[in-house]
């Protein structure tokens, strides 16, 4: 049995699971220069809601009526490609489909993993890339400064936490549950953890939390929780434009406050990003995340959800706060 599953029709606001559509694949042909691939794991991220849409983006519409694509880990089953073998592990923006056919060029071998697979979704892949790059080069983070981070307990939030630590940073993160703040604070070292779904008033607890102010703010929410974090800025301080993920279901973009004047008064720099813009720099990135993990300076906490028909579920879970760390569905041994 092979499956996939295809966007059946772009949503209006919210997703639902009827956007999506679970079909029979047949299993196809090997041909030369080919890999046969089974998913292992397959990522399921914010981003691609932008891809449901057909806006004119940085990365093109999922096509209705054909397969979402998405980060996948997947096992090598049958090679007619050099240099790959039955066994092999491969990384790739890969088709949501249980068993795939891809030319061996479109994929990154996984050389000899010494840690759990999915990592190379989550921490050793594109959301520890961005949080590497985003804050370090963006944000430059100085000992002794205060990091403001939304979305904190997720895949890129918890890795942007744990390096600005690592670069002596008192750090305040923003999360959706008291679950997320006490992982946050007792395992991630995380300072002061604010909760904005329950703070009363968020201008007033993020002003409470930032007696100093904010010289880095990492950004991977937008909105309220933005605009709140944005008016306790400090004079020469960073803003890292991550993600907006509060504002990706909106029908309508809400009208929030003129920053222009705050920013111009206090010499902020604001910047949003791509992790791509930094394609030429993976392997330095890469490297110093993988010896971080090795040497125990950075954990990775992940949620994984069994069974490949789960994945419209999970996807639309991110927007509903399901995970702690990096959200997956595991797909197969
Ligand atoms: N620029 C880039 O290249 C790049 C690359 C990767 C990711 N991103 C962006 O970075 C952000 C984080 O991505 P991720 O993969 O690490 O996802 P994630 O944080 O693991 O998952 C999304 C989280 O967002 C929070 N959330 C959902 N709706 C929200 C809302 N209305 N207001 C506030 N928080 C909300 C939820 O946590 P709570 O329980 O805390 O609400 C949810 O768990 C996303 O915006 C994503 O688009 C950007």
């Amino acid at each position: 049995m092979n499956r996939k599953i295809l966007l059946k029709s772009r949503p209006n606001g919210i997703p639902s699971e009827n956007n999506f559509e679970i079909t029979d694949a047949v299993v196809p042909q090997l041909k030369d220069g080919e890999l046969l691939l089974k998913a292992l794991y397959i990522s399921v991220d914010p981003y691609m809601r932008g891809r449901m849409s057909d806006a004119k983006s940085y990365a093109p519409p999922f096509e209705v009526g054909k397969p979402i694509q998405g980060g996948i880990v997947a096992r090598v089953i049958e090679s007619k490609a050099d240099g790959y073998f039955a066994g092999d592990h491969v990384l790739g923006n890969l088709n949501w489909q249980e068993l795939q056919t891809v030319a061996a060029t479109s994929v990154n071998k996984i050389e000899a993993a010494k840690v759990p697979l999915s990592y190379y979704l989550g921490i050793l892949g594109m959301p520890g890339l961005t949080a590497y790059f985003g804050l370090l080069e963006i944000g430059k983070p100085k000992s002794g400064e205060t990091v403001v981070v939304s979305g904190a307990a997720g895949a890129v939030g918890t890795v942007v936490c744990q390096i600005a630590k690592l670069k002596g940073c008192r750090v305040v993160g923003i999360a959706g549950s008291d679950d997320k703040l006490s992982y946050l604070k007792n395992e991630l070292g995380v300072d002061v953890v604010i909760n904005y779904r329950t703070a009363k008033n968020i201008q007033k607890a993020i002003a409470d939390a930032c007696p100093e102010g904010v010289d880095v703010y990492y950004d991977n929410v937008g909105g309220e929780i933005s605009d709140a974090v944005i008016s306790q800025l400090n004079t020469y301080s960073r803003v890292v434009i991550c993600g907006q993920i509060s504002l990706y279901n909106a029908t309508e973009m809400p009208v929030g406050p003129r920053l222009q004047p705050l920013l111009l008064k206090r010499s902020v720099l604001m910047q949003g990003f791509i992790v791509s813009d930094f394609a030429d720099r993976v392997a330095e990135g890469s490297k110093q995340l993988n010896q971080w993990v090795s040497e125990g300076k950075l954990k990775f906490e992940e949620t994984i959800v069994e069974g490949f028909e789960k994945l419209p579920e999970t996807f639309l879970g991110l927007f509903e706060g399901k995970n702690t760390g990096k959200y997956l569905v595991k797909v197969a041994e």
